[in-house]
């Protein structure tokens, strides 16, 4: 007999209407913890002239005031929980880039859903009971390694908490142990899979054969290159601290068309940057999230900052998102052109003579902003001087015609872009600030 873990859940496949129904009945049960349970949500609400009554129908929920990520850290630290502190029985935070971190709490009904949506993940990634899964995602305030490793064990893995960093025992650990599964940044994924080719692991020696990869944006090219390099599935996994970590939505192994939002648990919205107003799906603008079940933080209408569209559901019946290519606040302004990494990476990869490692450098030594573009050759191109130099003149032809901004490229030698072991650090941004 198979392991019933092995199966998608019911709701997975569940009706619209069904869905539907269960959004309803949860999201009203979330506004009113929510209202009841935390001052915040209750000022906002009532400056909005609104209660969580007044949600009759799902699109009510509109009427309802926004989240930002300032409310967290305006609440610093424990002001946005709705339990007693004593029922918290996890926290995890995020470091930001200035100021005070953001904190975030779990009861332990909420450990069991991500455990449960984590779960269903690694599952829709293609991973079975007793897969051996590789957790190179950092362990510790960030939601990444732990997020994962409860996963897999409730579906019934053997986890390897690896963390990040020390690349070469991380290689010889997923040879010695046979993983078939590794969840990691796809960034670190890329450190990894040069070390295994340094320690001479060719693909038909690679054990891997599902890689689940989130945390940071990531292209269509940087899949295919991550396939090509490793011979595994490339699968993408969304999800952010505020509203429970990874987990949020994953794609499925069979279809690879988008991140399905696991909707029995999130409810997403699709609004306009710039309005607040929401859109109908298929429109692109920035993700909204609404936690159903969350007990210790509930989230109402979380803006994300990350811009997607919302498309119907395939593989399963929850809808899709669009792979998250850029973050409003990762869009870099560049002598009045908009740009975000990504574009950069798609442009980068097309030619088969840089490595995926890059970074972008934005500095102002006058009145006009200067972009760098920072690549490195591969290996196999790095001996020939002028197939390297064709390669950084066509990259700036390529973003000049694509992108409509001047970049000045600086090819370093391999190696010499730095690495992540988490999240890959994109942008250096030297402008002053303000
Ligand atoms: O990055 C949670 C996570 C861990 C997701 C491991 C997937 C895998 P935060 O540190 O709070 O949480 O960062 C959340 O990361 O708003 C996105 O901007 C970005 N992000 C996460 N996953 C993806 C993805 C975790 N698959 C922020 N594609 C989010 C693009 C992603 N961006």
């Amino acid at each position: 007999m198979t392991d019933p873990r092995a199966n998608p859940e019911p709701i997975e496949t569940a009706s619209r209407d069904e869905l539907s129904a269960l959004q309803l009945e949860r999201m009203k049960w979330s506004l009113a913890h929510a209202f009841e349970n935390v001052p915040h949500y209750r000022k906002a609400f009532e400056a909005r002239g609104v209660h969580p009554d007044d949600l009759k129908d799902l699109s009510d929920l509109a009427k309802f005031p926004f989240t930002v990520k300032t409310d967290l850290r305006d609440n610093y630290p424990f002001g946005m929980f709705a339990v007693p502190r004593e029922k918290v029985v996890r926290i995890h935070a995020s470091s930001g880039t200035t100021g005070k971190p953001t904190v975030v709490g779990y009861t332990e009904k909420d450990i069991d859903t991500w455990s449960t949506v984590m779960a269903r993940s690694i599952r829709a990634a293609g991973g079975r009971p007793g897969d051996i899964v590789h957790v190179s995602y950092g362990y510790g305030l960030f939601t990444g390694g732990l997020g994962a490793h409860y996963g897999a064990e409730r579906l019934g893995c053997s986890v390897v908490p690896f963390g990040g960093g020390q690349t070469e025992r991380q290689v010889q650990l997923i040879r010695d142990f046979g993983a078939r599964i590794i969840m990691v940044t796809p960034s670190y994924m890329f450190a990894i899979a040069d070390e295994m080719k340094r320690q001479g692991m060719s693909v038909a020696d690679n054990p891997l054969e599902i890689g689940i990869f989130g945390a940071e944006p990531w292209t269509e090219k940087m899949r295919e290159e991550i396939e090509a390099a490793t011979g595994l599935d490339a699968v993408d996994i969304f999800g952010m601290s505020e509203i429970i970590g990874p987990g949020v939505a994953q794609e499925c192994i069979e279809t690879k068309d988008g991140l399905h939002i696991w909707e029995d648990h999130f409810y997403p919205e699709i609004i306009d940057p710039d309005t607040g107003e929401v859109l109908p799906d298929g429109e692109f603008g920035e993700l909204v999230i609404t936690s159903l079940t969350k007990e210790a933080l509930p989230m109402v209408r979380y803006r994300t900052r990350d811009l997607t569209r919302l498309k119907p559901g395939t593989a399963r019946s929850h809808r899709r998102i669009e792979k998250i290519t850029g973050r409003s606040d990762d869009m870099l302004i560049i002598r009045g052109v908009n740009l975000f990494p990504t574009q950069i990476e798609e442009l980068l990869l097309q030619d088969g003579r840089l490595s995926p490692h890059y970074q972008l450098q934005v500095d102002r030594p006058g009145a006009m902003d200067e972009l760098t573009v920072r690549v490195e050759p591969k290996t196999e191109t790095a001996g020939d001087t002028a197939a390297v130099e064709a390669a950084g003149r066509d990259l700036r032809e390529r973003i000049k015609t694509m992108c409509g901004v001047t970049a000045k490229i600086e090819m370093n030698e391999v190696g010499g872009v730095a690495r992540s072991q988490g999240k890959a650090q994109r942008i250096v941004d030297n402008r002053p600030k303000g």
